[in-house]
C-alpha cells in the first residue's frame, strides 16, 4: 500500500469524530463515516481523492408508481429522493460536485449515475464548474421491469458520466485491462450488466442498490490499487466491498445508520459480494 495514501485516510479518520466514525476496517484502510456529505467533505484534505464514485439522490420519490416483483408500487425510497423543485436541485448537485472537486487530486476523476431525472443537472453543473467530461456511459440494465402504464419505452437503462477534476487533468484509463475484458476489442461506452444477485442482498436490501459488477469495472478501469476512493453517497456500501476487495482504500458517506449497518455487515463478511464479482 501506498504510504500517501494511508496518511490521507488516517488524517481523515482524525478528523472526524468517534462519533461519526461508523466502522472502520482492521487494515484501518476502508472507513464509513455518518453524516451529510457536503459537511463530511468539508472535514477531508483538499486533493486527497483518487477516484469519486458518486450515486447520488435522483429525485424520483414523488407519488409516481413502478413495477416491483410483480405488484404495481408507489416509488418512495426515501425522504432523501423527494425532488425539491428544479431549482434547488440543480443548486444541490452544485454544491456536492463543487465538495468532491475539491479534494479531488489533481488528475482524479468522478463517475456519476443518474436517470433523467437528475442526470442533466449533473452534467450541466459539471460543466459549470470546470469538470473535464471524458464519456457519457450507457449502463443497460438487461432485466429492466416492466412499464405499467405502457404509454413509455421500457426504462432499460442510466446514464453514468465520468469527469476528470479539470482541463488539465491528466486522468488514469487502464485501457489493455478493459480491451482484454472485451475479448481484444476497446471497450465501448454501452455496459450491459445485470441487477444486484441475491448474494449481494444476503443481510438486506437498500432501493437504490448497484451491483457490485458495475463498481468493479469502474473502480479497476480508473485507479490502481492503494489508490483512495470516496462514496459521498454510499448507500449498502456496494462502492465499499469493491474497494476493499480491489486493495484500494475508501471512505463512505452515509446519511442513514440502517444503511451504514448493512454496509458494516457487507464489508465484515463479504463472501456474498465476491461472490458475485466472480460471475460478472
Ligand atoms: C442512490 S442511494 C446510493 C446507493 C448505493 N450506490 C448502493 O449501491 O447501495 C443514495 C444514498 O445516499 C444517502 N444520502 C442522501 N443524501 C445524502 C447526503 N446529503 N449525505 C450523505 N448521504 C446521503 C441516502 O440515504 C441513500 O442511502
Amino acid at each position: 500500500m501506498n504510504t500517501m495514501m494511508n496518511a490521507e485516510v488516517s488524517a481523515f479518520g482524525a478528523a472526524n469524530s468517534t462519533d461519526n466514525l461508523h466502522y472502520v476496517s482492521d487494515s484501518g484502510q476502508q472507513m464509513l463515516v455518518q453524516g451529510d456529505c457536503l459537511e463530511v467533505m468539508a472535514r477531508l484534505p483538499a486533493e486527497s481523492v483518487d477516484l469519486i464514485f458518486a450515486d447520488p439522490p435522483y429525485f424520483l420519490s414523488n407519488g409516481g408508481v413502478t413495477c416491483q416483483s410483480g405488484k404495481m408500487v408507489k416509488v418512495d425510497k426515501g425522504s432523501w429522493d423527494r425532488s425539491r423543485g428544479v431549482e434547488a436541485n440543480h443548486e444541490l448537485n452544485l454544491a456536492w460536485l463543487r465538495a468532491c472537486q475539491r479534494v479531488l487530486k489533481a488528475d482524479g476523476t468522478i463517475f456519476v449515475s443518474g436517470t433523467r431525472h437528475v442526470i442533466f443537472s449533473v452534467g450541466f453543473a459539471m460543466q459549470q464548474l470546470g469538470y473535464k467530461l471524458l464519456n457519457d456511459i450507457a449502463w443497460f440494465k438487461v432485466t429492466p421491469p416492466p412499464n405499467l402504464s405502457c404509454r413509455y419505452f421500457t426504462h432499460a437503462t442510466e446514464t453514468i458520466l465520468w469527469a476528470a477534476r479539470d482541463a488539465g487533468s491528466k486522468h488514469y484509463f487502464d485501457y489493455p485491462l478493459m480491451k482484454e475484458e472485451n475479448g481484444g476489442k476497446q471497450m465501448k461506452s454501452l455496459w450491459s450488466i445485470k441487477p444486484p444477485y441475491k448474494s449481494e442482498k444476503r443481510f438486506g436490501k437498500h432501493p437504490t442498490q448497484k451491483p457490485v459488477a458495475l463498481l468493479s469495472r469502474i473502480i479497476r478501469a480508473a485507479s490502481r490499487p492503494g489508490d483512495l476512493v470516496l462514496d459521498p453517497f454510499n448507500g449498502s456500501g456496494t462502492t465499499a466491498v469493491v474497494a476493499a476487495a480491489l486493495d484500494r482504500a475508501f471512505v463512505g458517506v452515509e446519511l442513514e445508520k440502517q444503511y451504514l449497518e448493512l454496509a458494516a455487515s457487507r464489508l465484515r463478511d463479504p463472501a456474498g459480494d465476491l461472490e458475485a464479482m466472480a460471475r460478472a
